[in-house]
């Protein structure tokens, strides 16, 4: 049914979060503002600078747009300094053997993230040398859930969107698939949104609905 694969990065191929989380929190804490683990929830899939602003929303000194590049450029240098750590170890070993196997069944993959540190997260971890196209946060006019990067994704691929399927963990990847018209294959919180096509409890069941 689906000749390409697109995947989300941070939360489907790897784990981020508590690195978005101790950077984030650095920053809030400079800023005297709460910052909680539900907050950083709400962060998946939303785009650096957005998830500035949802860190911002309780904050009541009027920031500049200088002041906001600075404080997500700071945030980054520390998000850094955590992917800088990683390596091969930090993807679970059935995230290898799926892609493997997806490879040997000839499936083009692709990833679809709205990171701008995908390439560098790649990279680190082994990952990169299975995919045949990156589509991530560098260049993207809209995030999710907008099909944007998606529709990027399979644009590179060479294939419609109807012979792509998209993998996802946050609310807002769902949505854009859907949107995009992708069939989706929900993780973790994507399971449950409205309309997500097939729901993976582990990542290794990716194989039974290709
Ligand atoms: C997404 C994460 O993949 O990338 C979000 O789910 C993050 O939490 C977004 O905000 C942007 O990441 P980066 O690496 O460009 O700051
Ligand atoms: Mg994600």
């Amino acid at each position: 049914k689906y000749m390409g694969i697109i995947f989300d990065l941070d939360g489907v191929l790897c784990i981020t979060d508590r690195y978005h989380y101790q950077a984030w929190k650095r920053i809030a804490d400079t800023l005297k503002i709460e910052f909680n683990e539900a907050k950083n929830h709400r962060l998946r899939g939303v785009s650096r600078m957005e998830s500035l602003d949802i860190i911002l929303e309780n904050y009541d000194k009027p920031l500049s747009v200088e002041e906001k590049i600075a404080l997500a450029e700071e945030k980054n240098r520390y998000y850094r300094e955590f992917l800088e750590t990683m390596s091969e170890s930090d993807i679970e070993d059935a995230v290898f053997a799926t892609l493997d196997e997806l490879r040997v069944r000839r499936y083009l993959l692709a990833i679809g993230s709205s990171s701008k540190n995908a390439g560098f997260i790649l990279e680190k971890t082994g990952l990169i040398k299975y995919f045949d196209a990156i589509s991530d946060g560098n260049g993207l006019n809209k995030s999710k859930p907008d099909p944007e990067v998606f529709l990027r994704a399979a644009d590179d691929l060479r294939l419609a969107p109807e012979k792509c399927l998209v993998v996802e963990d946050a609310a807002a990847g769902i949505m854009a698939a859907l949107a995009g018209g992708f069939d989706s294959a929900g993780i973790g919180d994507g399971t449950a949104v409205p309309g997500v096509t097939y729901r993976l409890e582990r990542f290794e069941e990716l194989l039974e609905v290709v």
